[in-house]
């Protein structure tokens, strides 16, 4: 009797230690998975990050929210950006295992090639430039018609979001081994669906201008991010009074700023729809946009903002054709409905340095795509925090 009750009363201090062990061991492995996860894109510094943004994640929440009171201690720009370059190259360094050994499909290698063929010498990667203030200036003819025509520009792929890279395309998106090549997967068809934020409302618009008024309005990005998009929107002679054109936005927090700096009327082209009751802000989907293109109802831009959206265009990651010219595709065709000395806003994780693919995550430009991907729109002012996103101001040459 005695004995066994012992034993029980031992049995249960057992008990409760196993079960403190299996919780600490449970813990520590989904602690370890999300370290591991965040790993995969050694961008991230802990200290920067919020788990619920990664900023190499792109992902964007759904309303612009208030500035938390520590935000701006989050800043260490330095060593941020040596950390993130560094592991960059080295991720990158078997870059060849992504490269698909596959034939393409037959039909959609022709689709793409139709593509190469409506952009002309804008998409030929293999010219020279000249210096520029930040980096090289190239120019080329641009026949807008024929990019807002194509329609296997804007036609999604049907199937998940290939995980290689075409070998028939690997020298278009490496720019003859001039871009390293890193891999970092996205599955998030979007392409003709909703936005996340698919209703903005006068009223949490006009919120979040007297945010970004008071500087307390956060984006989906870190301050020392969001900070080179307000310096942006300062330095583009544009903004002011003008008519934007803002490209790839979920909600409504870049627009805010925009409106806050007193343009006087704002289009967003997005590919999800979006309803805007606010009476300054008129949201396209892409087809809509080009309806009116053609049909002359759309008219010319005092300016063109877009942050952090482009470096996507091409990749597939959001249901979209693999197209090694999407980004530049896109940038050509804002400067197609641009008011000449116009201006173009342009966000993006961009370096002094090397540049990337993360396929299909998206791009890190550096002094050899930056170029291409801004052809014909002379470098004008440069905001850099050290985060990923920088922002550079450029205004329209003919
Ligand atoms: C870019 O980096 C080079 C050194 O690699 C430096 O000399 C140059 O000033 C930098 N340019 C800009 C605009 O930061
Ligand atoms: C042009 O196309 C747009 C988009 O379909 C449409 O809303 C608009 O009414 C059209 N305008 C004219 C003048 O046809």
């Amino acid at each position: 009797m005695m004995t066994s009750s012992i034993t029980l009363v031992q049995r249960s201090g057992i008990f409760k230690y196993v079960l403190i062990f299996a919780v600490v061991v449970c813990l520590t492995y989904l602690w370890h998975q999300e370290l591991r996860h965040s790993d995969t894109n050694q961008l991230i510094s802990h200290q920067l990050q919020r788990k619920h943004h990664l900023p190499g994640d792109y992902s964007k929440p759904q309303t612009g929210q208030e500035t938390s009171k520590n935000d701006k201690q989050k800043l260490n720009p330095n060593e941020f950006r040596d950390k993130k370059l560094k592991e960059l190259t080295e991720t990158a360094g078997d870059s060849l295992k992504l490269k698909s050994e596959q034939d393409m499909d037959e039909t959609e290698v022709q689709k793409i090639n139709s593509i190469r063929n409506s952009c002309g010498q804008l998409c030929d990667t293999s010219r020279q430039g000249t210096p520029g203030p930040f980096f090289d200036h190239v120019t080329a003819p641009i026949d807008c018609k024929a990019i807002y025509n194509n329609p296997y520009i804007d036609e999604g792929y049907s199937g998940p979001p290939p995980k290689k890279i075409p070998k028939e395309f690997w020298n278009d998106y490496t720019m003859g081994n001039r871009v390293l090549i890193e891999e970092w997967y996205f599955n998030q068809i979007y392409l003709n669906g909703k936005a996340r934020t698919p209703i903005w409302t006068k009223e949490s618009v006009d919120g979040q201008i007297r945010l970004a008024a008071q500087g307390r309005l956060t984006g989906p990005y870190e301050y020392n991010e969001r900070i080179t998009l307000v310096e942006g929107l300062k330095h583009a002679p544009g903004i002011k009074n003008g008519r934007v054109l803002v490209v790839g936005s979920e909600s409504p927090w870049v627009e805010a700023y925009v409106l806050n700096e007193g343009a006087k009327e704002v289009v967003t082209l997005e590919y999800g729809s979006i309803k805007s009751t606010h009476p300054k802000i008129k949201t396209m989907i892409p087809s809509e946009f080009q309806k009116s293109f053609f049909n002359g109802s759309l008219g010319l831009f005092d300016a063109v903002v877009t942050f952090s959206s482009l470096e996507h265009s091409g990749l597939g990651r959001y249901g979209d054709r693999l197209n090694p010219w999407g980004d530049i595709i896109a940038v050509a065709r804002t400067w197609c409905v641009t008011k000449d000395k116009g201006s173009l806003v342009l966000g993006l994780p961009i370096e002094n340095g090397t540049d990337f693919v993360r396929f299909n995550a998206g791009r890190v430009y550096g002094k050899v795509r930056s170029p291409f991907l801004s052809t014909n729109w002379k470098q004008h002012f440069k905001s850099d925090h050290g985060g990923l996103q920088s922002t550079i101001v450029f205004t329209k040459t003919t």
